[in-house]
């Protein structure tokens, strides 16, 4: 098989809670249910991009302790190849501690474990697929050296090449732009990368209008409820959220990257992808969880007829 979309990320297994609202600082509340969940913000886009109809190839460290042997498996029964996942000898595997509460808000933290042994010769090691695929994405639960190089190499190869910057703490260093085609935050991701408040459209394409001019090919600020905005050289261009009951919202943005890789990757234009990817993300709030909450092509299918 050869992949047409490359990830190159982060797995993680999920421990997640729901309770009735998040605690503050200091406070202890009571969780009403707990389970482990396969995540991680690269193999959940990983998992979207194969659902949604791409072949896909991961990049990515895992521990040798059960959860990494668990999420290995996850992403094989999805039809991924997983040969570029290396097993970290003694390692431990990603985790996430989520909780998510009744207004499907959540709050979550990473321990990144062996996604932080993801170097740059492993991406070195399987040149070979990034050479043959027509998309690459990045996001940054992984060290932000191998970001840089995947992006670098992804550019002198002449790829499609998307950055989700996520989670995103400050500015990226400025000589990644130019290596980016498409570069995907939400508002919190926009806000950190510019030190915009974004709150509204107008904020949004204030902060995109920044980033645009460090270098990045095409922005996409994901706004939840509030749809996604496109802005490039040539146009400024809102696209409404599809309108669904919220459970979860854990993964949405995943689910966003993966299809609108998927759709780029089988040759559907910018805007055409930017509609599909909504419609999988407003499925993936409809349910609980990151990967067993992101749909399936027919769901998409489906959605947009009914
Ligand atoms: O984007 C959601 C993901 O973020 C979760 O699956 C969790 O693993 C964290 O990486």
């Amino acid at each position: 098989m050869q992949a047409n979309v490359v990830v190159v990320g982060s797995l993680n297994m999920d421990l997640v809670t729901r309770a009735e609202r998040l605690p503050r600082p200091g406070e202890t509340v009571f969780g009403q249910s707990f389970g482990t969940v396969h995540g991680g913000k690269g193999a959940n886009q990983a998992v979207a991009a194969s659902r949604l109809g791409a072949q896909v190839a991961m990049i990515g460290c895992v521990g040798s302790d059960a959860y990494g042997v668990q999420l290995r498996e996850g992403l094989e029964a999805e039809n991924i190849d997983c040969q570029a996942v290396r097993t970290v000898t003694q390692g431990v595997s990603g985790v996430a501690l989520i909780v998510v509460d009744t207004n499907s808000q959540n709050t979550i933290v990473v321990v990144p474990g062996t996604n932080g042994c993801l170097a740059s010769q492993d991406i070195m090691a399987f040149d070979g697929m990034l050479q043959e695929t027509k998309v690459i994405i990045c996001q940054l639960e992984v060290p932000m050296e191998t970001v840089g190089h995947t992006l670098k190499r992804g550019r002198e190869l002449d790829k499609i090449v998307i950055l989700n910057p996520a989670p995103a703490s400050g500015p990226l260093p400025v000589q990644w732009y130019a290596s980016v085609d498409y570069l995907i935050p939400n508002e919190s991701e926009a806000g950190a990368l510019t030190g915009v408040t974004v709150d509204s459209l107008d904020s949004a394409e204030l902060a995109a209008r920044s980033l645009l001019a460090l270098g990045a090919g095409k922005i996409i600020v994901t706004l939840g409820a509030q749809g996604a905005l496109l802005v490039s050289a040539q146009r400024v261009m809102h696209f409404a959220a599809p309108k669904v009951e919220a459970v979860d919202a854990t993964a949405a943005g995943d689910t966003f990257v993966g299809a609108f890789s998927a759709a780029l990757a089988a040759g559907k234009g910018e805007d055409d992808a930017i509609r599909f990817a909504q419609i999988a993300a407003a499925l993936s709030v409809t349910c609980a969880g990151a990967q067993p909450s992101i749909p399936r092509l027919q769901d998409v299918k489906d959605f947009a007829l009914s």
